[in-house]
């Protein structure tokens, strides 16, 4: 039985405990050196709230609007990729901790569990896209995306190549050797194997199973994505998507102000401002840095998403003074899923929420409406910002 957990951070202690080591070092890892990943987590961290007081915060609202509906937090998981291999049939787990709770569920491309099957048990969640060569099959996930009645897609575009990340070298998730490295990994973690790799089973990429078939994709999975995936897209791509839905459209990977604007004049109804929790291009802006300038330059034409480190309310709360509308939280969702499964969602989304009450309370903000960035303290500690 594992020990409780206060935080994300304790959450992540637990993941680490009980998954084989090529899944935690996938989840947890980012690309080269790690630095974007770590800049995501320090630079939010450093920025400091101003504390109000005397103000009577007796009563607070949590919630927020996007895309047409009214959510508990102005919070989502985003999409994580082969989630449901971190608990069994994760992705239908975090799925169903989310609609609990009332926030969106964001389902990964590569995820183990396909649209179809979250769908059955909990419908109303968003999908994230990749554009992948084979249009046919691209224009096949968008009509899956809508018989499930998604809530939005959220085209994914900073993978034009695969950021690399030694880590999952290293640990036998990519290279040649990784089969045998991961058998002894799995073995070393014997609740996961029942759980998830016996129980669980079948451990397929449920969305690609029609291009790769049922095993290929899981044995080299950013290999598959660095032949798969279409380097060739440009903005002409997104309007080819726009064409085929009519839900709401969500740009995710925007870093720069230029392409936000871009994505305004696509026809997208939200971005995400995002360096794919750096795992991509190492040395980019964290999200923290990029968010305000974007927004400015958005200036409430379409929504703001952002993620990247996210790791608390707290996090939330700044990054909605940063300039976003709502927030994208990846590894922290994903940590409580290996952890605790549905229960560790469901209780990662009430610290959420309880943090972001007391950050709330102590800036003075009784709605989600009244945080920006007058709750921000400039010149404080926050010398970086
Ligand atoms: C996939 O999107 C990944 O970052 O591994």
């Amino acid at each position: 039985m594992a020990g409780k957990a206060a935080s994300i951070g304790d959450y992540r202690a637990l993941a680490k405990a009980r998954l084989p080591h090529f899944l935690f070092e996938y989840l947890d890892g980012g690309s080269y050196d790690e630095v974007t990943l770590r800049r995501n987590v320090a630079d939010l961290q450093s920025i400091a709230l101003k504390q109000r007081v005397l103000r009577d915060v007796s009563s607070l609202d949590t919630s927020a609007e996007l895309f047409g509906k009214r959510w508990a937090l102005p919070v989502g998981l985003g999409p994580v990729g082969l989630s449901g291999l971190y608990s069994r049939r994760g992705e239908v787990q975090a799925a169903r901790a989310a609609a609990a709770a009332g926030v969106p569920f964001a389902l990964s491309t590569l995820s183990a569990c396909s649209i179809g099957e979250v769908a059955a048990a909990e419908p109303g969640f968003w999908f994230q896209l990749y554009i992948v060569k084979d249009r046919g099959f691209v224009a096949d996930m968008i009509a899956r995306a809508k018989d499930a009645e998604c809530g939005a897609l959220l085209l994914t575009v900073d993978l034009a190549a695969p950021g690399t990340r030694y880590r999952d070298y290293r640990a036998g998730l990519s290279g040649s050797l990784g089969g045998t490295h991961r058998l002894a990994q799995v073995l070393r973690r014997p609740e996961w194997a029942w759980d998830v790799a016996l129980r669980g089973r079948p451990l397929t990429m449920g969305n690609l199973e029609p291009v790769v078939g049922s095993n290929a994709a899981l044995s080299d999975l950013m290999g598959w994505v660095a032949r798969n995936f279409d380097a060739s897209i440009t903005w002409k791509d997104v309007e080819w998507v726009r064409s085929r839905w009519d839900g709401p459209l969500v740009i995710k990977g925007i870093l720069d102000p230029d392409d936000a604007r871009s994505a305004v004049a696509s026809g997208a109804d939200g971005i995400v401002v995002s360096n794919h929790g750096g795992r991509q291009l190492d040395g980019a802006l964290s999200s923290a840095r990029a968010l305000p300038a974007i927004a400015d330059a958005v200036a409430g034409r379409i929504a703001v998403l952002a993620d990247g480190g996210v790791r608390s309310g707290l996090d939330v709360v700044r990054m909605l003074a940063l300039g976003a509308d709502f927030v994208l939280m990846g590894r922290g969702w994903a940590y409580a899923l290996a952890a605790r499964g549905e229960a560790g969602v469901a209780h990662v989304l009430k610290l959420i929420a309880a943090e972001m009450r007391v950050a709330m309370a102590l800036t003075a903000c009784t709605s989600i409406g009244e945080i920006d960035e007058k709750i921000l303290e400039r010149g404080g500690n926050q010398a970086t910002f």
